[in-house]
């Protein structure tokens, strides 16, 4: 593989579930969502809304509305039923930051893909952490989850597609196999 800056973060990327306590400065966060929005998008219409939250207060109630999500949901795999139930566990890795990433329809869910691999890239070349975490998005269910995407700023017609936690990075995983899932015609 040909290395520079670019490469070199995407090679060195790995999903982050344990964080330190260590703040993300506002230079930090406003220039990791600035690459988000530089990503492209169906006729440029970003039909994203992003919203970086680090209030502690909410980051708890993320968790604990994710979590009462999955205890609803008895059929789920037995580990996260498990982690569910242990009030210790918190489903955003305790993550200083969670960015929570939305989309206007289908169309905009695949703007939101894009937008959000540029701000996992941008956070690995500035030494940050992430995970993307689609269960994160059960806390938005019901009306309870309903009335937290209002607190979060999240306009009408928006849908959470997944979630990112985003921090200092606590592990250091090893790099998971990965498939050769390509020709070259
Ligand atoms: C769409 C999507 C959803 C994911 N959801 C979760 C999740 O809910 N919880 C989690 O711990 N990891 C989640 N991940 C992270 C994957 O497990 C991880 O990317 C994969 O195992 C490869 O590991 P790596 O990112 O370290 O290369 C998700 C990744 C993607 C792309």
């Amino acid at each position: 593989m040909i290395r520079n800056d670019v490469t070199a973060a995407i090679a060195q990327r790995r999903s982050i579930r344990k964080y330190t306590a260590k703040p993300v400065t506002d230079e930090q966060l406003e220039t990791i969502l600035e690459c988000g929005t530089l990503a492209p998008s169906g006729m440029n219409l970003q039909q994203w809304f992003v919203a970086a939250v680090r209030d502690p207060a909410l980051l708890k109630e993320i968790s604990a509305l994710q979590k009462e999500a999955v205890l609803a949901m008895p059929d789920l795999p037995p580990v996260m039923l498990e982690r569910a139930k242990d009030p210790a566990f918190d489903a955003t890795f305790g993550a200083p930051v969670v960015l929570i990433v939305t989309a206007e329809g289908s169309r905009g869910s695949m703007d939101a893909c894009l937008l959000g691999e540029n701000m996992v890239l941008a956070a690995q070349s500035l030494g940050l952490g992430t995970c993307i975490s689609g269960s994160v998005t059960m806390a938005f269910q019901g009306e309870k989850g309903t009335a937290l995407l209002k607190k979060l700023g999240v306009p009408e017609g928006y849908a959470p597609v997944f979630g990112i936690t985003l921090g200092e990075a606590a592990e250091a995983p090893e790099d998971k196999p990965r498939e050769k899932k390509y020709a070259i015609i």
